[in-house]
């Protein structure tokens, strides 16, 4: 059993520990939750006291010989610094999407762990959906055929509920509205099925919010396999997370979280419905096993620094008023010329 520290008891800090304990007893024998680390003890004591989480700071995480790993549920900016003083103490790191803002600084994250041994896992966790692994298989089994386009849409009504002084708003945490905090799961998804991207046109438009951050941002695509590809988030509309990747036999599409439709060119249509499927449970568990040595976490590090290199481009895209940019880093091909 891996003993965690979680650092971070907002919203998400506080999803990830139930998602693998309630009122402090492990749902399993992979990762039990011992402490957190906040920075506001008031606010976080009854739900720490509920999972029997000893509250410090993240620095008295970092000296607890019976801590094995942090999980770090904290603001963007923040996550590269937190990474190197955890592998520096010694810890096994979790630590939320985006691993950084920049692709210098997520390199430096990976070479601390790398240089203290230490596994480093990203919590992009949609590649765990069971929807998701089906269409990836299909695209990398060249059911769809030669690939021509994919796109992802991410949008929900975040922005709305925002105060203008949320860190999750700001320029420092947030440089392309909600590409940063939503987008990168859906470049992560791409990159995963398509493999690296070349270059990125990006634009941004602050259209009904009144706090500082930008509502409706979108980013084209080229992939160095060939594709073109688009990806948009919008902060004032209503919920839905989607993907779809079109091939030259046909098209797949996740129209939610938990299906799958496959439309070949002569129209007939197949239908794949998954259970409802806790990923945060199953990357913390994957995760546990990584640092036990059990299995290699199935999320590859040039990828997450990849997905890091395109945001930045799209972010300099966005600056530059619509420049298309080049993407720094290599991230592996999945399908070596399947596409
Ligand atoms: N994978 C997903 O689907 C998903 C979904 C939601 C969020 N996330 C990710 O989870 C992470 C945390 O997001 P969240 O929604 O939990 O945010 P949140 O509710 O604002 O919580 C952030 C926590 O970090 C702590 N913190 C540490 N340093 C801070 C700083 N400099 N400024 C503000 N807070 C600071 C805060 O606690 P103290 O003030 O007590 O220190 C706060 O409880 C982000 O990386 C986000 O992208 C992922």
């Amino acid at each position: 059993m891996i003993r965690a520290a979680i650092v971070g008891l907002g919203g998400w800090g506080r999803r990830l520990v139930v998602a693998v304990q309630e009122d402090g007893q492990p749902r399993g024998s992979e990762i039990h939750f011992t402490r957190a680390a906040v920075r506001s003890a008031a606010r976080a004591r009854p739900f720490a006291d509920r999972q029997r989480l000893q509250l410090g700071s993240f620095e008295e995480c970092l000296v607890d010989p019976a801590v094995d790993a942090v999980v770090l549920a904290t603001p963007h900016s923040a996550h590269p610094g937190q990474v190197r003083a955890a592998a520096a103490a010694g810890k096994h790191v979790f630590v939320e999407k985006p691993l950084a803002l920049t692709l210098v600084e997520a390199e430096s994250a990976i070479a601390a762990c790398a240089a203290a041994g230490r596994v480093l896992a990203l919590g992009h966790n949609r590649r765990f959906l069971p929807a998701f692994r089906a269409l990836r298989e299909l695209v990398l089994a060249g059911e769809l055929g030669s690939i021509l386009h994919a796109e992802a849409m991410f949008a929900g009504a975040f922005g709305l509920a925002y105060a203008p002084d949320a860190w999750r708003a700001g320029d420092a945490d947030a440089p392309a509205g909600g590409l940063t905090a939503m987008g990168i799961h859906s470049l992560d998804a791409l990159i995963d099925c398509l493999g690296p991207v070349e270059d990125v046109t990006a634009q941004s438009m602050r259209r009904v919010l009144t706090i500082p951050m930008d509502d409706t941002t979108s980013a084209m695509l080229r992939f160095r396999s060939g594709p073109s590809g688009h990806v948009a988030t919008l902060m004032a509309t209503a919920w839905t997370w989607q993907l779809r990747v079109f091939g030259v036999r046909g098209y797949a599409v996740m129209p939610d979280e938990t299906s799958l439709q496959v439309v070949e060119r002569s129209g007939a249509s197949r239908l794949f419905t998954f259970p409802v499927f806790d990923t945060e449970r199953a990357e913390l568990e994957a995760f546990a096993r990584a640092v036990r040595g059990d299995e290699t976490y199935p999320v590859p590090l040039g990828d997450v620094a990849h997905g890091v290199a395109v945001l930045e481009a799209a972010v300099a895209s966005i600056r530059s008023g619509g420049v298309r940019m080049s993407v720094g880093g290599e991230a592996r091909n999945p399908h070596e010329g399947s596409c």
